[in-house]
């Protein structure tokens, strides 16, 4: 598979060019990568309007991807979901159109229902535990969905969630499918899916449309994302994704993101699946190592490692101090759990370093938990109003009855406690308190 942004560049730097354009750093200094980040010269393309180099690179990622088509974005996941439900608002014949999104969503989403002016209802777990997860089986979505008097425009899935959990996507497509109503997967976790030997990826499974942070689990920098429409897609999502994409984007997309996405689909195309099983089976070994000398992991999506802290006696902010301790730097932790996340980058050698810090840092008696309440949804106003409504920070003791504005989160995983436009309840700022709010944003 070719690299024609990557190829690009390089001919452009080996041009030795005059650069009269930007961006400032002329290519030289301070970094080291200065000379690969260019701007949109001639022959480079432009990312919201391409039919050159770009145009080219996507195609090889859409062909990876099996897509309707794949667009890049160098602005994460967070604008690719910003433009899936910008096409889902278009598809919609409402001002205000309904979203029906399980509640685990990240702050992206809740920013874009206030952008866009959607509304939201939430589906909600049965037995929740842990504000990322949020376990809807296909049948709760049928039964929900039934039972709506408005049919929502849209249903809108995180999966996986921040602890490994993967939504059965296959069960949620084909209830949605039958009700005629488009799913919008958050795969921010799950780009690599595709590249299983089985593929769980969103666009296989019957999703209308999905993002993907490809620097979360690929080999791509920070910033770089897919915002992948299915072949099923009404055909406007297709069409319009691009416009959407640019409505929210900057007008200076990063070619070092766009190289780095580019140079991805050539090693997608050729040694990653092998390197992904090889991965799994280190991960795997990772984990019955964790357990054989008494820890306890959850059962995640293969390039997580999740510890269930306080099953092994820490807090899960401590275990990740302890791991800190001993040069391992987690991805996320909380009171209860610590998370790990591998790729077929990580060294044979980091995996042997985590295996020996286990050992030396050891188990101890569990710590008792208590189950997380359910705190049904209690919106008094709309995202949009609540997060353009002028707003005050105050302190969680004192927010019992406000109104939340923006979302008190902790990044990572950046999925809210209380949703704006919600009424604060006690349970809400005992959760604070849990994961280690003080304040809160309110309605004045
Ligand atoms: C579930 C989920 N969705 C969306 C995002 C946003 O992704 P990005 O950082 O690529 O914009 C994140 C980021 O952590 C995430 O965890």
């Amino acid at each position: 598979m070719n690299t024609p942004i990557y190829d690009f560049v390089q001919n452009y730097i080996n041009s030795d060019a005059a650069r009269f354009h930007m961006p400032g750093h002329k290519g030289r200094a301070f970094l080291g990568c200065e000379e690969r980040d260019i701007t949109e010269i001639g022959g480079a393309d432009v990312l919201y309007a391409p039919d050159g180099i770009i145009a080219e690179s996507e195609n090889n990622a859409t062909s990876l991807f099996g897509s309707a088509h794949t667009f890049y974005s160098a602005e994460g996941s967070s604008l690719a979901i910003r433009a899936m439900l910008a096409l889902a608002k278009s598809t919609s014949d409402k001002a205000q159109p309904l979203i029906l999104a399980a509640r685990n969503a990240h702050k992206a989403f809740i920013y874009t229902c206030a952008l866009l002016d959607l509304r939201v209802e939430w589906l909600c777990p049965e037995t929740p535990n842990h504000v990322c997860g949020c376990d809807i089986p296909p049948h709760a979505l049928q039964k929900r969905l039934s039972e709506m008097a408005e049919k929502p425009d849209a249903v809108f899935i995180t999966s996986p969630d921040y602890l490994g959990d993967l939504a059965d996507i296959g069960g949620l497509a084909d209830v949605c499918n039958k009700h005629g109503i488009p799913l919008l997967v958050d795969n921010a976790h799950g780009a690599y899916l595709r590249f299983l030997p089985g593929s769980l990826h969103p666009m296989d499974l019957g999703a209308t449309a999905c993002c993907d942070s490809a620097h979360k689990t690929l080999p791509v920098l920070t910033g770089g994302a897919y915002l992948h429409v299915a072949k099923k897609a009404p055909r406007e999502y297709t069409e319009n994704a691009r416009k959407y994409l640019s409505l929210f984007a900057s007008t200076s997309p990063s070619y070092l993101i766009l190289q780095s996405l580019d140079l991805c689909n050539a090693y997608l195309d050729k040694h990653y699946r092998a390197r992904l099983v090889a991965c799994i089976h280190k991960a795997q070994s990772a984990r019955a190592h964790a357990e054989k000398i008494g820890f306890s992991t959850l059962d995640t999506e293969p390039l997580k490692i999740v510890f269930n802290a306080k099953k092994s006696g820490y807090h899960g902010d401590e275990l990740a101090d302890l791991l800190k301790s001993h040069g391992i730097e987690c991805e996320m932790s909380d009171p209860d759990y610590l998370v790990l996340m591998v790729t077929p980058e990580t060294r044979d050698s980091d995996f042997d370093r985590l295996a020996q810090a286990l050992e030396a840092i050891g188990t101890r008696a569990p710590i008792e938990s208590h189950a997380l309440s359910v705190i049904p949804p209690n919106a008094i106003l709309t995202p949009r109003q609540a997060i353009l409504a002028p707003s005050e920070t105050v302190p969680r003791c004192e927010a019992v009855g406000r109104i939340c504005a923006a979302p008190t989160v902790a990044c990572p995983p950046a999925v809210p406690i209380v949703m704006s436009g919600e009424r604060i309840t006690h349970a809400h700022t005992e959760l604070m308190a849990y994961y280690g709010h003080s304040s809160i944003e309110v309605i004045k």
